[in-house]
């Protein structure tokens, strides 16, 4: 008989302590520790590739991942050319932003392409999956439908299907008969991860596991989920517009930087393989705060615009939003201004909003949010047609160079713009292929290039 051990596990961090708390000393969360009774078996983590002794690493045979195409080109981006057979990957998002369409019309592919597959909803009833099927002209044999939430009778339901590709929607909802917690706890939670994972490594199945995020936009759940799964997906973008974005968090088989442009249509996602074009669709050229700008997404020249609304205010504390930008970049610029050009922001309500809803990382687009504040704050326009800038901003004023600078001017040209304005030492490098590039390297430099004189 396996011995009964009880243990309070706070809900939030999965912080575990033998008594009861009414603060967790790890996360700091009030009345969040709730009793879990489990068997002493189920705490170990079981031995997924069995009894092995150790190799010499000379010896060992290095080989290729075995890849499925998802029939998807954006996901198999993100993914790494494709999805590893045999893994596990975590996908994250808001709800409704889409992962359940995504993961079903990958899964349709596979299924007409590499063998059976099996989508597992704990949230939707068979005929609800049906239904989203039809609006989405998903009609593969190979695709097996359970509405299950026991992981014990998916187990025996994948025994005797044997795919080769099963998606689990989602593990918050899935419970294991011999822990007594509630399923989304975070033992629940845990133990079920353990558990596929044990089953896709010993039966070269690949997993996909859709995860709640918590208001914050954090995983729901432990930490430790991210730290199980070869790779960590997650899905962006505001419910209400149409851009949703697919972003790596950790992959053990490539890239972290790479991302996944989709649209959201009647008949599913749409992938966007130009983003550039769709981000651009709507800009109107040399307007008060507004200015394009390059960046790097993994392999990707992205161009993007970037609008910036600065106005006086009286509050003590003026408001710094951004969005889809960070604010410490935000204000790291505001301050380099502030010092360098003797702007003044100190009394200003400053709005900073990326078009098309994506998040910019990296530092490409700093030379472009200086020139839209500074636009926005004087009231002066770009006198230079139809241009886009690039460049980090160091603390002293001066722009910096960045990487793929040559990638980013040749996707300026491709998509018609005329006057590139780039920090000077990546000049050398790129080719003038029909844009006008113009080096510069100072902030002070910058403006001067840019802005007509008042
Ligand atoms: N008929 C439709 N036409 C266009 N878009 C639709 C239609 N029906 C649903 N959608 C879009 O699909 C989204 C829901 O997709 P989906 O169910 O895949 O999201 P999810 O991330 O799995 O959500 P949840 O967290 O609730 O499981 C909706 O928010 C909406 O944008
Ligand atoms: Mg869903």
């Amino acid at each position: 008989m396996a011995k009964i051990k009880t243990s309070f596990v706070c809900q939030e961090c999965g912080y575990e302590s033998l008594k009861w708390l009414g603060k967790c000393p790890d996360c700091g969360a009030w009345n969040s520790m709730v009793e879990e009774v489990k068997t002493q078996a189920t705490n170990k983590v079981p031995n997924i590739l069995g009894v092995n002794p150790p190799k010499c690493i000379v010896n060992i045979q290095s080989g290729e991942h075995e890849r499925y195409d998802t029939g998807i080109e954006e996901l198999n981006r993100v993914l790494g050319k494709g999805l590893v057979r045999g893994s596990l990957t975590l996908i994250s998002g808001a709800p409704g932003i889409g992962k359940s369409t995504l993961l079903l019309q990958s899964s349709n592919n596979i299924a007409e392409k590499h063998g059976k597959v099996l989508y597992v909803s704990g949230e939707e009833s068979e005929e609800q999956i049906k239904m989203r099927a039809d609006r989405l002209n998903i009609k593969s044999s190979n695709l097996y439908i359970l509405s299950e939430t026991n992981l014990d009778s998916i187990q025996q339901q994948i025994d005797e299907i044997n795919p080769v590709f099963v998606i689990i929607d989602s593990i918050q909802t899935l419970f294991k008969a011999s822990i007594t917690s509630a399923p989304g706890s975070v033992s629940q939670v845990r133990e079920c991860a353990n558990e596929i994972m044990r089953l896709g490594k010993t039966k070269n199945i690949s997993f996909f596991i859709v995860a709640h995020v918590t208001k914050q936009g954090e995983l729901a759940g432990p930490r430790v989920l991210e730290h199980m799964v070869d790779t960590v997906l997650s899905f962006e973008g505001q419910r209400t517009d149409e851009f949703r974005i697919l972003r790596t968090v950790k992959n053990r088989f490539g890239t972290t930087s790479e991302i996944g442009v989709f649209e959201m249509k009647e008949e599913g996602l749409e992938q966007i393989s130009n983003p550039s074009k769709v981000f651009l669709e709507e800009t109107s050229f040399n307007q008060e705060g507004s200015i394009v700008i390059g960046i790097m997404e993994g392999s990707r020249p992205i161009l993007v615009e970037i609008q910036a609304l600065v106005s006086e205010t009286k509050a003590v504390m003026p408001r710094r939003t951004a969005v889809g930008i960070d604010t410490s970049r935000l204000n790291l610029i505001l301050a380099v201004l502030e010092k360098k050009l003797k702007i003044p922001f100190y009394n200003c309500d400053v709005y900073v909003n990326v078009v098309g809803g994506l998040n910019i990382e990296g530092t490409f687009g700093d030379l472009g949010l200086a020139l839209a504040l500074i636009s926005s704050a004087k009231g002066r326009e770009v006198k230079l047609d139809k241009m886009i800038a690039v460049g980090e901003i160091g603390l002293t004023g001066e722009v910096r160079p960045v990487s793929f600078a040559d990638r980013i001017v040749n996707e300026a040209s491709k998509m018609g713009f005329n006057n590139i304005v780039i920090p000077e030492r990546n000049i050398p490098k790129v080719k003038n292929n029909g844009i006008k590039s113009i080096g510069v390297t100072t902030l002070r430099e910058a403006v001067n290039k840019v802005f007509s004189a008042q």
